[in-house]
């Protein structure tokens, strides 16, 4: 039985509609983030998870129960979101403990299990203290211990981590990776930012304008895009795009376009009947070739070069397209100079240049 099922759900305010017939089975113990960019939806489809946004059509389940009229105490869920919002005046044992005792549960097991939750999380050495004496990570991690200890069915997180600096979210997503191990509880994770999303996702769901782009698994994503928008939305840096026309001769497909021929054997593309495409080439996929290569070749001049450490991304014009190349910083080339890059044909993803959609067979 799935955790959570949404069936044909929609959510309209007035006439404007923001998810749009979804459909989606979350399996148990399944971490699945819903990665889109801001105002796509996402965090609208996890308050209806919730119970705090009514659901306009359609319906929700959780383990298996319609809980569409359901209150959201009623649903099993925990959730978390960016701003954790702790009682100030109280110590963080008792915000850990607020829940319970609102429920009513006994004095010794209140203490019994904020103690143990404590401990999971680290905050033994805080419990005495009040929130402002915190860091925003420990603060964050209070708000986690307050959802874990209603042992939940399920997780909901909305942007956990957006209010920490880029240090202690690095750290804090491991917490949220080591946490789901060892508890296995279903989740589901609402962020913008691809790494999140890559580093602690079974399977993303991509969503655009209320719309599902693609489910997968982080891996079927970045490898096998459903279209341009998931192509440019995931991968950093982003994915030159070069717009092509497609005809067949005798060695095979050739492509056209940034000033270029770019001969394909092109088994892996459905590419019959296909005049325009969209190339699709990561800049880790470009490769450096010296004056005797010939044949798919992106060259010009390097207008832009960015040090990053251990490598660098070399930004040049070919044919009048700005296109990108993330070289290794000991192999990087001058400002200015000449650069050549080819690619293996199977690390190329190509779109129908009308719908968008990949040209690869399945
Ligand atoms: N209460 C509301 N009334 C009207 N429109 C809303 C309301 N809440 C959200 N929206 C709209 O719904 C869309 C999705 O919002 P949201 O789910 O918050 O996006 P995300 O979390 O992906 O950034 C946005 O266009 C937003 O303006
Ligand atoms: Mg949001």
């Amino acid at each position: 039985m799935s955790a959570i099922t949404c069936s044909h759900v929609e959510k309209s305010y007035g006439a404007t509609s923001v998810i749009r017939d979804l459909n989606l089975s979350i399996e148990e113990h399944e971490f699945v983030v819903f990665l889109g960019p801001s105002g796509c939806g996402k965090s609208t489809l996890l308050r209806m998870l919730a119970g705090l946004e009514d659901i306009s059509g359609g319906e929700v389940s959780i383990g298996g129960k319609v809980v569409n009229d359901l209150d959201p105490g009623d649903r099993g869920i925990a959730m978390v979101f960016q701003n954790y919002a702790l009682y100030p005046h109280m110590t963080i044992f008792d915000n850990i403990a607020f829940g319970l005792r609102r429920q009513k549960v006994a004095k010794t097991e209140i203490q019994q299990r904020v103690m143990a939750v404590s401990s999971t999380l680290g905050l033994d050495p805080y419990l005495g203290r009040k929130p402002a004496e915190l860091s925003g990570g420990q603060q964050q991690r209070v708000a986690i211990a307050r959802a874990m200890i209603k042992t939940p069915k399920v997780f909901l997180f909305d942007e956990p981590l957006s209010n920490l600096d880029a240090k202690l979210r690095n750290h804090m997503r491991i917490e949220i990776a080591r946490l789901h191990q060892s508890l296995k509880t279903t989740t589901v994770y609402v962020t913008h930012d691809q790494l999140e999303a890559m580093t602690l996702a079974d399977r993303i769901v991509l969503l655009r304008d209320g719309l599902i782009e693609q489910i997968g698994s982080p891996a079927e994503i970045y490898e096998r895009p459903a279209n341009v928008f998931v192509a440019g939305f995931i991968g950093t840096p982003n994915m030159n795009f070069i717009d092509v026309t497609v005809s067949h001769g005798r060695g095979g497909w050739t492509l056209t376009g940034a000033g270029a021929d770019f001969t394909l054997d092109g088994g892996r593309f459905n590419l019959e009947g296909v005049e325009r495409a969209v190339l699709g080439i990561r800049p880790a996929d470009l490769k450096a070739v010296g004056d005797g290569h010939a044949g798919n070749l992106l060259q010009g001049t390097a207008d832009l070069i960015e040090f990053h450490g251990n490598d660098a991304l070399v930004t040049f014009g070919a044919g009048g397209k700005e296109i990108s190349a993330l070289v290794s910083s000991r192999a990087c080339p001058v400002l200015r100079g000449n650069v050549r890059y080819t690619f293996d044909e199977e690390s190329l993803h190509l779109f129908d240049a009308k719908s968008g959609k990949s040209l690869l067979r399945r």
